[in-house]
């Protein structure tokens, strides 16, 4: 009987061994390189399991290599997979009725301090279940997935109470078991201050944040701590209190910051070497200076400033200047961005931040894995997870370009070919 298991066993690990050689391509590595976009024209890739064993030119693959079963992609091009790493993808219901309400004149302020905004997304979400909330963010998952993403951080925050925030982040880790992507949850408690607490919202940080953060990082639910910092929600001294607890017990931070105006966010998150800080419109050349200082990433989410109709630029030109790594995200939340394409988010970016293409796929690729703490992915190189993204365009700047079209040919998932649905293999 025991030799008998053996010998499933040892069959099992020999059917799932996987290695290809992938030819005929266009690689953008996204390594930091002199080349744009680290690109490999007439490239390979040698995929050893999970793992990316080889890249470089056709005519330099290795020796040991030659062997292996080879698959030609047609001049397609291979990018990193994508990562959208800041999400508040799981939460229930929608505000389209409060988007009629902004489009004839009401701001997101005043809806949010008359109950509405994220309190009304919190009703919603409390009502539902686990289960519920997962088959609610389930389409949109899809959604991203088929535009070649294959990590998502997904936030808390739409709880406002121990139980929800909690069963919000158990949701966001089941979809990793029900979809093939890579989940990165982040608490959010410090979201919105709840009505009963009124301006005492450091009342509500040592009241329900804190204890549901120790909750849910016992149950080893919580990879960030996050926070709104922003006068319609918590100051810097809220943020300060809730970073302390965070840092005791050892998990990074990131932070929501200068979204509506300056209010100190950046420098404090700065202070505690956050992993990012996300907004960032109204952050000035000292904020840039603390981001460049602490090495956190800079999060940019255009489709916040787009749907709020926002006009305060993010300072672009001292990120660069300051060499502030940029990265790029949707913000899908159901408020200020309900918005679930990666591929219009790299348009937006262009488009209203003038970013360039290789910038946006940057932010979408090696940064954006940066802001979410890996270093597994993002790249493709020798080492890293074969998480890769077959595209059917010719130049890594269309991946920016198109609107509302998505040329993804196949995703490759930690070794394992994903084809798109509903795609025949003449792309029509
Ligand atoms: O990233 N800025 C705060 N949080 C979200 C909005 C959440 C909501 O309006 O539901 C954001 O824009
Ligand atoms: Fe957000």
């Amino acid at each position: 009987m025991y030799i008998h298991n053996r010998i499933i066993h040892t069959l099992l690990i020999d059917l799932e061994m996987y290695q290809e050689i992938l030819e005929n391509l266009n690689i953008a590595t996204m390594s930091e390189s002199l080349e744009a976009y680290g690109l490999i024209t007439d490239g390979t890739i040698a995929l050893n399991e999970d793992r990316i064993a080889w890249c470089g030119k056709r005519d330099n693959l290795p020796s040991q290599y030659q062997n292996w079963p080879r698959r030609n992609l047609n001049g397609c091009l291979v990018t990193p997979a994508l990562i959208d790493c800041h999400t508040h993808i799981v939460y229930g219901g929608n505000r389209a009725k409060e988007f009629e309400l902004r489009l004839e004149g009401a701001t997101y302020e005043e809806i949010l301090n008359s109950g509405g905004g994220i309190h009304s997304t919190v009703r919603e979400t409390q009502n539902l279940t686990e289960d519920e909330l997962v088959a609610c963010a389930i389409p949109r998952v899809d959604t991203l997935i088929a535009e070649g993403v294959s990590t998502i951080e997904i936030k808390s925050g739409y709880g406002q109470d121990k139980i929800t925030e909690l069963k919000m982040l158990r949701a966001a880790r089941k979809i990793a078991q029900l979809r093939p992507i890579r989940i990165k949850t982040s608490f959010l408690g410090a979201h919105a201050v709840p009505s009963e607490y009124g301006s005492n919202a450091l009342r509500y940080i040592e009241q329900v944040c804190i204890p549901a953060l120790e909750q849910a990082h016992s149950e080893g639910l919580v990879d960030a701590v996050d926070g709104f910092c922003e006068k319609i929600a918590f100051s810097t001294v809220h943020i300060e209190r809730l970073f302390g607890r965070a840092q005791e017990l050892g998990i990074p931070v990131k932070l929501h910051a200068e979204q509506l105006s300056n209010c100190g966010g950046t420098q404090l998150a700065a202070r505690y070497k956050a992993l990012s800080v996300d907004h960032l419109e109204y952050a000035n050349e000292a904020d840039v200076v603390a981001l460049a200082e602490s090495g956190t990433i800079a999060v940019l989410l255009p489709g916040a400033f787009y749907f709020l109709r926002e006009s305060q630029i993010p300072p672009i030109d001292d990120l660069r200047n300051h060499c502030v790594p940029i990265a790029i995200a949707t913000d899908c939340n159901p408020g200020s961005s309900p918005l679930v394409s990666i591929l219009t988010t790299m348009n937006l970016d262009c488009t209203l931040f003038q970013l360039t293409p290789e910038e946006a796929l940057a932010g979408t690729t090696r940064e954006a894995a940066k802001a979410l703490g890996l270093s597994d992915t993002g790249r493709i190189e020798p080492g890293l997870r074969t998480d890769l993204a077959v595209w059917n365009v010719s130049h890594p700047s269309e991946l920016s370009y198109h609107i509302g079209f998505n040329p993804l040919q196949e995703r490759i998932f930690g070794g394992v070919q994903w084809k798109r649905q509903g795609r025949t293999s003449n792309g029509s």
